[in-house]
């Protein structure tokens, strides 16, 4: 295993560490094995899954750029680091949701597996104390944390990611169940920044519709490790 990066840790979180680098524009994200699910009410660890969370982002930052679509992803500097540009967090978690599962399935009473097109998306206010809650536009807005402008922003680049995701992942037999983005401020400009990893998307496998995330760890299904390695076989392989 790699050892710890030379900076000054900024922030730790539930899955990665932010550090400083030379240039003040640029941070270092620090993929840990750590996994948590409930609001950190479970925790353990999923060896290697910070290496896999890594590549995985790596492989798909790159393709949404080729889109067009504009990312944090500047370099992946070895198997738990990557280098990004240093943004201002929205705090706004953005689910876009293709089939039915998870809270939304709980929360609505609707069947698992129910199609849903075009994609749904949903806004979760980033708050640890509070949950995450489900809230809408009215809601963001009255909290201060983003203008109409940038949540109609935030909802287009969740469709526009979700083009390009969707057939990406349908090419290696896995249906993209939902997802959940993090956008940043860099000078002035909404990008998206975190981790698009099976850490934080619904992968089922085409056939066996069989959960090849972090679902596995959430209800204890086993298999987890094997399931993040066959997630990088099939993005990066
Ligand atoms: P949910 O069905 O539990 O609301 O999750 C929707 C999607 O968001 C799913 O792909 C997992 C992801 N997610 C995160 O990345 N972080 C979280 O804290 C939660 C609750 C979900
Ligand atoms: N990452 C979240 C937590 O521990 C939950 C999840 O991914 O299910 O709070």
């Amino acid at each position: 295993m790699t050892g710890e990066p030379a900076g000054t840790m900024l922030y730790e979180g539930k899955a990665k560490k932010i550090f400083t680098t030379e240039r003040p524009d640029q941070v270092l994200q620090y993929f840990k094995d750590d996994a948590t699910a409930f609001n950190a009410q479970k925790r353990g660890t999923i060896a290697d899954k910070g290496v896999v969370n890594n590549k995985v982002s790596e492989r798909l930052f790159t393709l949404l750029e080729q889109q067009g679509i504009p990312t944090h992803f500047i370099q992946r500097l070895s198997d738990r680091e990557m280098l990004t540009k240093k943004v201002t967090i929205v705090p706004v978690e953005v689910v876009v949701r293709n089939v039915v599962a998870g809270s939304l399935a709980k929360r609505l009473g609707l069947t698992e597996g129910a199609i849903i097109d075009p994609a749904l998306i949903e806004f979760y206010y980033k708050d640890d104390a509070l949950g995450d809650p489900l809230v809408n536009d009215d809601h963001l807005r009255l909290l201060n944390v983003a203008t109409p402008a940038v949540l109609r922003e935030m909802r287009d680049l969740g469709h526009k990611i979700n083009a390009v995701l969707l057939p990406f992942f349908k090419q290696r037999r896995m249906l993209l169940v939902d997802f959940k983005l993090e956008f940043g401020v860099f000078h002035n400009r909404l990008i998206l920044a975190d981790e698009i990893s099976p850490d934080t998307c619904r992968f089922w496998d085409q056939t066996t519709k069989e959960s090849m995330d972090k679902d596995r760890f959430r209800k204890d299904l086993g298999k987890i490790e094997e399931a993040y390695q066959e997630v990088l076989k099939r993005v990066c392989g």
